[in-house]
């Protein structure tokens, strides 16, 4: 696993009652480069655990002096997004992990299409900026809750103009308008709450748009559970899994987990064998026949007393 980086909050900003923007800078030294669509895990001390979040990056990929990340403020979170809304101040010290890259825009696209669902807003930032500078054909739709989701909405406005399409909560809106009789070579991109995803994909392969040109991204955060037990099968370690923490936060934390990315069971860098017990597959990676033998330790968890891993 990469060393963190330390970074301090040089600003913070309120986009909306939900929506706080943070801009991070080095403590030493320089930040490491990033390309659109990327996003970084911060790293957030919550009492004994530590969660480690995915945000990602909405600056200017071409600056790479300063990271920016929007956090919107989840209440049914397990404290992440409460602390970076609440407990952190321009000035603290963060520390994040180098960004990473699961959702580029595809450079050979003869229209970008973006989706955006509230916070789903925040990697097609970047994308803007380098696609707009690329003079690159784009076009927006965005789906808010007006005052609360709406984050970079009049920033947005100017900058797009007629190719921003906005979707206030309510409006009636038809996808199959926004995928119907596209150019060939389009590709549309989507980011935000699972039903859209959904619906996008659903829209897209009905119209029969193939899966290379759909792109999705979720960071759906690890969701709290039943606490279980955890053994470890080839060092024979027992771990305990808290209702509020990960299992993979719990390996974490005993110096154990595989590798991980999208922490929202997207990427499948932390897949990992179980052995015995039952589990709760909440991953969008694993196939069912996967699913039997495979786990994405963070979002999914043991359902019963005990779960053994082949670790
Ligand atoms: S870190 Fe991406 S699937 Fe677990």
């Amino acid at each position: 696993m990469s060393t963190p980086l330390q970074v301090r909050v040089s600003t913070a900003r309120l986009l909306t009652p939900l929506v706080r923007e943070l801009t991070l800078v080095p403590c030493t030294g320089s930040l490491p480069g990033f390309s659109s669509g990327s996003h970084i895990q911060v790293h957030l001390p919550l009492g004994e655990r530590t969660l480690r979040n995915a945000y990602s990056l909405t600056g200017d990929p071409a600056d790479s002096h300063q990271y920016r990340i929007a956090v919107r403020l989840q209440q049914a979170s397990r404290g992440g997004s409460r602390y970076l809304h609440q407990q952190v101040a321009v000035g603290d010290t963060l520390a994040i992990s180098p960004p990473a890259n699961l959702f580029a825009p595809r450079s050979t696209a003869r229209l970008h299409i973006l989706i955006a669902g509230g916070i789903g807003i925040t990697p097609f930032m970047a994308y803007l900026k380098a696609l707009q500078r690329q003079q690159a054909n784009v076009e927006l739709h965005y789906f808010y809750r007006p005052g609360l989701t709406d984050a970079y909405l009049d920033e947005l406005q100017e900058r797009l103009g007629p190719r921003l399409h906005r979707y206030a909560a309510g409006t009636p809106c038809d996808l199959a308008a926004i995928l119907r009789e596209r150019p060939l070579g389009s590709h549309v991109y989507t980011c935000g709450p699972q039903r859209l995803l959904d619906a996008v994909r659903d829209t897209a392969s009905t119209l029969g748009w193939p899966a290379s040109r759909v792109h999705w991204e979720a960071f759906s955060a690890a969701r709290p559970g039943q606490p279980f037990e955890l053994e470890l099968a080839r060092s024979g370690q027992r771990l305990q899994v808290s209702a509020g923490q990960s299992l993979l936060e719990a390996l974490e934390a005993a110096g154990v987990a595989p590798p991980s990315l999208c922490r929202g069971g997207v990427c499948g860098q932390c897949m990992t064998r179980h052995l015995h017990g039952e589990i709760e597959h909440r991953d969008h990676f694993l196939s069912r026949a996967e699913q039997a033998e495979f786990l994405m330790p963070c979002v999914s968890r043991g359902c019963g007393p005990r779960v053994l891993l082949d670790l």
